[in-house]
């Protein structure tokens, strides 16, 4: 994880600076900045928050038109000043994103060789190897490409070498980097959402390319002379994001999904969605992370109830490593909100190596995933901020729909009425989402009370336990309670055991096809007198006694989008949770937004 930034322009603090803010979703365990100034290099840190950076930053007065700068999550080493980044040895200054794999063996080596390490970090072993070949009379360029022989494992760096005319290279194996090439000056970052204004241009470097750049120009080492940039355009450039009238991204975020709906609604996509073959599908695997995962559950069961096709999901960290049998005609699904996921990218990796045809969900465009898969779909999320992901999770359950709508179309699974019912119930996503968050009032007195428990059960059966788990595991990553979830019918067979006044329960409980079974469910909860909170709608109220905070109504929703507007409840309950407990909703604890390292 981590992000990485480099800037060679006049005054060049202020974009590595500007853009450490932008990257700071990737990690913010601690940050720090090297500044070649008057013929030296000057490095400044702080543990935490970038502001803790910035603080130290306005006590002194740095020039300088080279810089790097770093804002850490934390993998080898304890998030204290000793292990941010930059990591410096004598005139040699790196920032990195990614793990170096063997890292204690030339840690070894080095201090064999007479080389002090004052981090725990993997990371500190490359400003010593290239110093180490420096000072055997190597140019930089050379130090740099002998370093990368040594490292195994993945990388994006940014280097700086004193006494090399403002220069700063930059080097990435497996690990994600974009260059761009501006009017005032070079820049470089972990990905296009670091690079300011001045960036509208953008280069991906293939890997091991060794890049230099400097205020003029941006070259490709010698050996890769028969490779040419190739420009794209950047479409975050100069995107300012501001939170509006919110107190935090993640409660914009929220309320944004009610117009990204209504765009998607009347946009239709079914012409791009036809570039896939479905008719002569035998498989879809669906493959992801955490509430990507989550959206990829719910897609299952569309997929199968609409369009009649075999679908397995997988969670992405474990995928290739289990022997996943490909078969004929299968298609495999990435869903991944930053397209950067590690798991997921190195998962996509091993499909394409088993010849399967691929296809990216993503959020954002031109990521490592989007670019790698045969297809590409975007979700249309806009830029999210918050870690917790809330508004790409409705959007991709939106797109997944649409998708399995045209699976449907294509496989003749369903009668073309059902379809067209499927399409209307789609359009009055945003009506409903909108409803319920004007109700906002009522989920804030449930959270009041269920945020004074350290544990809590949540229940949902069919697509809606995947609805409980996004549920759970947003609470958890917001407000720290822990939670679980599970299908209400497992229930029985071990988690009631848990069951007692201090162990509340949610169930999810809109009016469907399983109501009947979910209620007998919700009788084992109360009979073990757990504490019971309902997110139904007014055909389950009559069946239990519960109090106004107990009790958060849904309107009467069609079967095939409650997985959508369920999850709307649930993110509330978690903003408001974590909003009592006092803590950072924006940025938890030990979380990154996006999780570049396996
Ligand atoms: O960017 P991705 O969708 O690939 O990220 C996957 C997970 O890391 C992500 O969904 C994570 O679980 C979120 N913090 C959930 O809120």
């Amino acid at each position: 994880m981590c992000g990485i930034i480099g800037a060679v322009t006049e005054s060049a603090i202020e974009p590595v600076l500007e853009g450490l803010g932008r990257l700071e979703y990737r990690g913010y365990d601690s940050s720090g900045i090297s500044i070649l100034s008057n013929n030296k290099i000057q490095t400044i840190k702080a543990q935490g928050k970038l502001n803790n950076l910035k603080e130290r930053l306005s006590m002194q007065s740095l020039e300088g038109k080279c810089c790097i700068g770093h804002t850490r999550w934390a993998t080898h080493g304890r998030a204290n000043v000793t292990n941010a980044h930059p990591h410096q040895c004598g005139q040699v200054s790196v920032v990195h994103n990614g793990i170096i794999e063997n890292y204690l063996q030339l840690k070894q080596q080095l201090m064999q060789w007479g080389h002090h390490f004052d981090s725990s970090t993997d990371s500190e072993v490359v400003p010593h190897l290239i110093n180490h070949y420096l000072a055997q009379q190597m140019s930089p360029e050379e130090a740099i490409e002998k370093t990368i022989t040594q490292l195994k494992g993945s990388y994006a760096l940014g280097i700086l070498i004193n006494g090399t005319s403002n220069n700063l290279y930059a080097i990435k194996q497996g690990s994600p980097l974009v260059i761009s090439q501006g009017n005032n000056g070079a820049y470089m970052a972990s990905d296009a959402m670091g690079l300011g204004a001045d960036s509208s241009k953008i280069y991906y470097p293939k890997d091991n390319q060794l890049i230099t750049l400097n205020n003029h120009e941006i070259k490709l080492c010698s050996r890769s002379l028969n490779t040419k940039i190739h420009y794209v355009n950047n479409k975050h450039c100069s995107k300012v994001i501001s939170k509006g009238e919110h107190s935090s991204f993640m409660e914009k975020e929220i309320f944004e999904q009610v117009d990204l709906l209504k765009k998607l609604s009347v946009n239709n996509y079914y012409d791009k969605y036809s570039a896939i073959n479905f008719k002569d599908l035998n498989k879809i695997t669906i493959i992801a992370c955490g509430t990507s995962y989550y959206a990829a559950s719910v897609a299952k069961t569309w997929f199968e109830k609409y369009a009649n096709i075999l679908v397995e999901i997988d969670i992405a960290s474990e995928y290739r490593y289990r022997s996943p049998i490909i078969i004929d005609n299968e298609l495999t699904i990435f869903v991944s909100q930053s397209g950067e996921t590690a798991d997921t990218l190195a998962a996509l990796r091993y499909a394409k190596s088993k010849s399967a045809q691929t296809l990216a969900l993503v959020n954002v465009a031109n990521s490592t995933i989007a670019r790698e898969a045969k297809f590409t779909f975007e979700i249309y999320a806009g830029p999210e901020i918050g870690v917790a992901s809330t508004k790409a999770f409705t959007c991709q359950l939106a797109i997944f729909y649409k998708i399995a709508m045209e699976a449907a179309k294509q496989r003749s699974f369903i009668e073309p009425s059902e379809l067209k019912e499927l399409a209307l119930n789609f359009m009055q996503l945003p009506y409903i989402i909108e409803k319920i968050l004007q109700n906002r009032t009522d989920m804030k007195m449930m959270a009041k009370k269920l945020s004074n428990y350290s544990n809590i059960l949540f229940l949902g059966r069919g697509a809606l336990t995947a609805i409980a788990q996004e549920g759970a595991l947003k609470l958890k990553e917001i407000s720290y309670i822990h939670a679980e979830a599970y299908a209400a019918g497992e229930l029985k067979h071990g988690p009631i055991a848990l069951l007692d006044e201090k162990m509340p329960v949610v169930v999810i409980a809109p009016k469907n096809n399983l109501t009947d079974k979910l209620l007998s469910n919700i009788q084992e909860v109360q009979a073990r007198n757990a504490p019971l909170f309902i997110i139904g709608d007014s055909s389950i109220r009559e069946y239990v006694n519960l109090q106004e905070d107990e009790f958060f109504e849904l309107p009467l929703i069609p079967e095939s989008i409650l997985p959508i507007i369920s999850v709307i409840p649930m993110q509330l309950l978690a903003l408001y949770s974590a909003k009592i407990l006092g803590k950072n909703i924006d940025q938890p604890r030990n979380l990154a937004k996006s999780v570049t390292v396996e």
